[in-house]
């Protein structure tokens, strides 16, 4: 297939991840303020279950294409768009629609590939490192010498947070959901793992474990006992709740209903006498801040990271199948679609 034609995932409403069909369809002339990339990587995120089950807030109503980010190289450049020519290498970020071979984007959302970096690892980066990183800096105003809590620490989000707690001087405890995950870790040089127990209250308590800064992603009793071990000053920054996670292809509204219900609740009166708060947000309100994702994007440039951590990649025709291997919890760093021709 040429640039002429792209091939796409979309489902025609949120509900059923069965309902995502691929599709083709002839692309139409370029937006002048646009840049063309004929897409080689498609990162794949939570956000991606939530949206195609319909838990997600922000998903579009109707039919959509899921995606938030991928990398790939400028086929053409729009009249009025500066700053990239055909050839370059690019990674970007998409309010959904990253599900696709060919993707027109504003220049504004676009970030050369670095030296070095093959189209996984460029697709695998902007969203997992700007939600770690506005978690821990912005939110949670990490210092040197603090000690951080990174729930999920083998995910996506979770292994850059690691990186970067690190990073900024601090001392970063991981915890998982099976002992793979924590001696994968221990391996990436992360010795500080707890596999998490039932009693994960009970398990911190045991160990006398106390933190500057929590980051969850998980919700329910994992939150609660994760608050409970702030030391005064503390921040608990929550992005996400995947104890909501469907355990098949569509959610169970019941099941859903009852977490719901019995969701963490805070008193912020208790707040002011422990001294310990909650910020939450998501990041995809920074869709609309371009200013402030380009102050983002400049503070990571300055931190030295490795490129991300792959640690699947499907084809591009194979979306169900990574989208079931994310959704199963098992998924180790980044889940992420190849193309090979990039139309
Ligand atoms: N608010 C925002 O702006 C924002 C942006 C990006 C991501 N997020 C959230 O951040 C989290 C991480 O995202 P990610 O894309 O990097 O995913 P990920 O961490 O690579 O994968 C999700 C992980 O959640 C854990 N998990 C806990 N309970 C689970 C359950 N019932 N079913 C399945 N998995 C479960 C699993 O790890 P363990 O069992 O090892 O803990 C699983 O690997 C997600 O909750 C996502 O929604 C929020």
């Amino acid at each position: 297939m040429t640039t002429t034609h792209r091939t796409f995932w979309q489902t025609p409403k949120a509900g059923n991840i069965a309902r995502l069909t691929r599709q083709t369809e002839r692309l139409s002339a370029l937006p002048p303020d646009q840049v063309r990339i004929a897409v080689r990587a498609v990162g794949l995120n939570f956000a991606d279950i939530f949206a195609l089950t319909g838990l997600y807030s922000a998903t579009p109503a109707g039919a959509f294409i899921p995606g938030l980010e991928f990398a790939g190289t400028v086929v053409e450049v729009g009249t009025d768009a500066a700053g990239f020519a055909p050839g370059d290498r690019v990674m970007g970020v998409t309010r959904f629609g990253g599900y696709t071979s060919v993707i027109d984007s504003e220049p504004d959302y676009l970030m050369p590939l670095p030296d070095g970096w093959d189209f996984a690892q460029g697709a695998a980066w902007p969203a997992q490192t700007l939600t770690a990183w506005y978690a821990l800096t912005r939110l949670g105003v990490l210092q040197a010498g603090q000690r951080v809590l990174i729930h999920s620490a083998a995910g996506g989000v979770g292994l850059q947070a690691m990186k970067l707690a690190r990073a900024l001087g601090a001392e970063p405890v991981g915890t998982v959901g099976s002992a793979a995950k924590a001696s994968w870790l221990g391996e990436q040089g992360f010795a500080s793992v707890l596999v998490r127990e039932r009693d994960f209250a009970r398990q911190l308590q045991r160990q006398d474990l106390h933190f500057d800064l929590v980051l969850d992603a998980i919700g329910g009793r994992v939150q609660r006992a994760s608050f409970a071990a702030l030391k005064p000053m503390g921040r608990l920054v929550v992005f996400g709740a995947a104890e909501f996670t469907p355990t098949g292809l569509r959610p169970n509204y019941l099941k859903a209903a009852w977490r719901y219900l019995r969701r963490p609740r805070y008193d912020v009166m208790e707040m002011i006498s422990s001294n310990r708060s909650v910020l939450a947000f998501n990041l995809i309100w920074l869709w609309e801040q371009q200013a402030e994702m380009r102050v983002l994007l400049a503070e990571l440039n300055q931190v030295p990271l490795p490129p991300p951590h792959v640690g699947q990649r499907f084809s591009f025709d194979d979306a169900h199948a990574a989208l079931e291997l994310l959704r199963s919890g098992q998924s180790v760093g980044k889940v992420v679609l190849e193309l090979d021709h990039g139309c």
